[in-house]
């Protein structure tokens, strides 16, 4: 192990940037400091970032962490996560040429069939693990292609949105397996880029970065970063991982029949494989893991605690998550017959629908703001059974769910997550779950831990098991009967798609 006792994990968030520095000893988190940005929406479906508010809430969130005892000169190593599938376009001299699109812009649903047709949506399965979705990288490369071809024409770097703040840090264009397996564009079995795809949609391989195994070392801070931050010129910076790999590393999600649900912005259910995942139907999704020679599936809800938050800011009454949950507690399960859908920036997993919208079903005049409340926490977990059931489907059991993100603060909440889930439900001994699994991977490159495993065991713990309540009898009913209202709404949600982007603001 290295002389200094601390390593930093970095999570370059939607919401903001995350800090953490990690004593490499007992793994305990020592100071952690946050900075936060907006999202843009131009246009009802569009969310833009930019990459400049990344790195400005980076420098600020390491200057404050750097402001107590934690000396620069005393960090092992930097590991970097970040939200997925975001498309950073750099100018030859790496300047940004548009706002980033991030992972939860449904803009590109024609570019998604347009790859569908050139490459074949069955060997586009076979080499990615996947269809291509409207919040991935590749689409959004066609589209840019396509309605901003000046722009693209100027392009000579792609980069996504932590690889961006590596730039920044090192001046080193470089990606990670698990973040390049959200572009569209990695082979999943080799882990590097396809050439057939590259070939078949017309892109450039020189505009794509190099790919690397997530707990390498890939450059280090150079003397502006330095000075723009604190840190010492020389820190080593490790390939790091895209969030939700991160994420599983600090749930220790290392074999089939452990699964974690990250319960934030997005809602994920992720579950780590020991070969390639493809699943024919395109309803499983498959990625590189953060473990060299390891994959993951994973489901994902666009509107998790984004459906919540929504709640909060809209019909919340100026209280906040934690009244609003004690207040829904109080409802019986099911609500009376009311139902929420959260698909309030469309859906990816299990629908692939960017028209999909948010509805309340069955509103009858005896419901008060507290049975809503109760219908989008009940909403948000179907949603999340949904995904379960997908990574379920290719046979492997589920024994337990760790639950991680803001949701799984609120017992209540994970209570009624084991009871809609049908398992067992624990958290684990690490909160701030993406930072500290780029940490815990920086860990392994600082020499600390001989492999990510062994880095998991020694630090991850379950605690405050939660088993199925009497109410997942009711929640079997309930799923049955919310899993049919999307089919019967789709078109509808269809019509409103049309309606808002037709009518003014
Ligand atoms: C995962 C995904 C989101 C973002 C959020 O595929 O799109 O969870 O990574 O940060």
């Amino acid at each position: 192990m290295a002389d200094q006792p601390y390593v930093l994990g970095i999570d370059i968030g939607t919401g903001g940037a995350r800090v953490l520095v990690i004593d490499q000893l007992d793994g305990s988190v020592v100071a952690a400091a946050s900075s936060t940005y907006a999202v843009q929406r131009p246009q009802p479906t569009w969310s833009e970032q930019d990459p400049q508010d990344w790195w400005r809430g980076c420098c600020e969130a390491i200057r404050e962490v750097l402001a107590g005892d934690v000396r620069a000169s005393d960090i092992a190593a930097i590991g970097l996560s970040g939200q997925m599938h975001g498309l950073v376009a750099l100018d030859a001299n790496s300047e940004v040429l548009r706002p980033a699109i991030l992972w939860n812009d449904q803009r590109t649903a024609t570019q998604c069939q347009s790859m569908h047709d050139a490459v074949g949506q069955d060997q586009l399965i076979a080499i990615t693990g996947k269809p291509a979705m409207t919040g991935f990288t590749a689409p959004k490369l066609l589209w840019m292609r396509e309605h901003e071809a000046d722009s693209y024409s100027r392009m000579r770097h792609v980069l996504l949105p932590k690889d961006y703040v590596r730039l920044q840090l090192t001046g080193v264009h470089a990606i990670d397996v698990a973040d390049a397996s959200g572009t569209s564009l990695l082979d999943l079995s080799t882990r590097d880029w396809s050439s057939e795809i590259l070939s078949t949609l017309d892109v450039d391989p020189d505009i794509l970065p190099a790919v690397h195994e997530c707990s390498q070392v890939v450059g280090s801070v150079h003397a502006a970063a330095a000075n723009d931050t604190g840190l010492a010129e020389g820190t080593p910076v490790i390939a790091g991982a895209s969030d939700q790999a991160a994420a599983g590393v600090a749930c220790g999600i290392a074999d089939a029949s452990v699964v974690s649900v990250n319960l934030g912005t997005s809602g994920v259910v992720f579950a780590a494989r020991s070969e390639a995942p493809c699943d024919p139907s395109g309803g499983l999704h498959g990625y590189c893991h953060a473990i060299a020679e390891a994959w993951h599936v994973m489901g994902v809800m666009l509107s998790a605690g984004e459906s919540l938050q929504w709640f909060r800011d809209a019909l919340g009454q100026g209280e906040g998550y934690e009244r609003i949950i004690e207040g829904a507690a109080n409802i019986a399960p099911g609500c009376q017959g009311l139902s929420f859908l959260p698909y309030l920036s469309g859906e990816r997993t299990p629908h692939a629908d960017p028209n999909a919208r948010g509805a309340f079903v069955g509103l009858c005049a005896s419901h008060d703001r507290h049975h809503l409340a109760r219908a989008v926490l009940e909403g948000v977990l179907l949603g999340l059974r949904d995904c379960l059931e997908l990574v379920r489907s290719d046979g492997q059991a589920v024994d337990v769910v760790r639950m991680t993100g803001g949701g799984a603060r609120s017992a209540t909440w994970r209570q009624m997550a084991a009871d809609v889930f049908g398992v067992p439900v624990c958290s684990v001994n690490v909160s701030d779950g993406s930072g500290y699994g780029a940490g815990l991977l920086a860990m392994v490159a600082s020499g600390r831990f001989d492999s990510v495993p062994e880095a998991m065991a020694a630090s991850v713990l379950e605690q405050d098991r939660l088993e199925p309540s009497a109410d997942s009898a009711t929640y079997e009913h309930v799923y049955e009967q919310w899993r049919g209202l999307y089919p019967a709404l789709a078109p509808a949600f269809a019509e409103a798609t049309i309606a808002t982007s037709s009518s003014p603001t």
